[in-house]
């Protein structure tokens, strides 16, 4: 459905880059490093709205590389439920939630929030990035013990330095090497084991029945992030803990808005006393202004669209798992991928980018995954699906892989 607001204008020329004044001329020798090792990134510009397809840098191509699990992003109830907020509300929130940030539009979402994933309370935060640094750094502090798979998001690699704690990394999903770890940490004052539900760059799902048996046996918290998984699995869309039956064994469970729920923010969410407790201890929460009420607005539209659409979460999950299989018998690496995010490995990061451009002279956007959202030597490209791309999409791209993947 077209939206009235949509503006037609063209994306500005970027201005011819000055030189650099001595005290910064360090930075020049760094990304000389960056391009040496194939790392430097280009600053993409989007016209238009989210959708299957998209207009990027003036090429119109499938979108493979959108967090839009759900095809949210892009409409047009999101955006009437924002500017109804925004016109009763005001745009900006002018304060941080703890001063007067804090909306009708706000205390709404926290509350949808909390039906969703079926907890007494939720805090939302202006992004996902904040609730995960904020939280980590509330939960542990340097008495303290952090267990961290290694492939977590950044936002939680982060989280960790800043609490600093002792860390911890075990290998993927490794029960053995965790059980190792915190029986050795045992006499720090506090544990926590934190760790992703869904990997954002392989597609892998966390053993969360073990993690929290682990959790258990050790006396250690359990944080996990579902930020790929909010809105995608478990019969009420509410993620992998649903899924998975774990919620009783997991403690604090940590989300985006910016995903499948096609708005932005993060959120935390937990018992009432822990969440009142987080209002006390979360610097990103308590110091930075709350994000606007029309995104707010925004996301709780999109937690009743899952509720009223479930089919969409249904049919991505079946999808993903035959796009899956299908590189699979086509002999491409797509390593324990199990889920809407399925990457194809490569190994080098000049051999990703290589083939995401070789894709994307095909029509498809499938962006190339380098160092350091990956570490080196695993290189690849990542294809996001989403419920707006149909069988046909599927299929076509599963071809072009198989042709310059090899
Ligand atoms: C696993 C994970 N956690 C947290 C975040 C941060 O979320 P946001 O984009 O809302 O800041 C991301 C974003 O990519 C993510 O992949």
């Amino acid at each position: 459905m077209p939206c009235r607001l949509d503006s037609a204008a063209p994306p500005a020329t970027a201005a011819p880059a000055a030189a650099l004044p001595e005290a910064l001329a360090w930075i020049e020798a760094d990304l000389d490093g960056l391009r040496a090792e194939g790392l430097e990134r280009p600053a993409r510009v989007r016209e238009g709205r989210q959708a299957g397809a998209v207009r990027l840098d003036g090429r119109t191509l499938q979108n493979f590389g959108s967090n839009d699990y759900l095809g949210y992003a892009g409409d047009v109830r999101l955006t009437k439920a924002a500017s109804k907020a925004a016109c009763a509300e005001g745009f900006g929130a002018g304060a941080s939630p703890l001063v007067s940030g804090h909306s009708l539009a706000h205390a709404a979402l926290e509350r949808a929030l909390a039906g969703l994933l079926g907890v007494e309370a939720t805090l939302v935060f202006p992004s996902g990035y904040a609730a995960n640094t904020a939280t980590i750094a509330a939960l542990a502090g340097p008495e303290d013990f952090i267990a961290s798979d290694e492939r977590n998001h950044a936002s939680i690699i982060d989280g960790c330095r800043l609490s600093r704690a002792r860390l911890g990394v075990y290998p993927h999903r490794d029960l053995a090497a965790l059980d190792a770890l915190l029986a050795a940490a045992r006499p720090a004052r506090r544990r926590l084991v934190v760790t992703d539900t869904l990997f954002s760059m392989d597609g892998t799902i966390a053993p969360l029945e073990g993690l929290c048996e682990l959790a258990h046996k050790h006396a250690a918290m359990l944080m996990v992030d579902e930020a790929h998984a909010t809105g995608v699995f478990g019969g009420r869309g509410s993620g992998l803990v649903e899924e998975t039956g774990t919620a009783a064994g997991v403690h604090v469970r940590i989300g985006t808005l910016s995903k499948a729920l096609g708005a932005a923010g993060g959120f935390v969410a937990g018992t009432a006393t822990f969440i009142h407790w987080l209002r006390h201890r979360a610097r990103a929460w308590m110091f930075s202004t709350a994000h606007p009420p029309g995104v707010a607005a925004a996301a709780t539209r999109a937690i009743a669209l899952v509720a009223a659409e479930p089919e969409r979460r249904f049919e991505l999950l079946a999808r993903a798992v035959d796009f899956a299989a299908s590189l699979r018998h086509r002999g491409l690496d797509v390593g324990d991928a199990e889920a809407q995010i399925v990457p194809v490995m490569v190994g080098a990061p000049a051999t990703a980018v290589a083939l995401s451009e070789r894709l994307a002279d095909e029509g498809f956007f499938v962006p190339a995954i380098r160092p350091p959202s990956v570490p080196h030597g695993r290189s690849l490209v990542r294809a996001s699906l989403s419920w707006l791309h149909d069988q046909r999409d599927l299929g076509r791209l599963a071809t072009a892989l198989a042709t310059h993947a090899r």
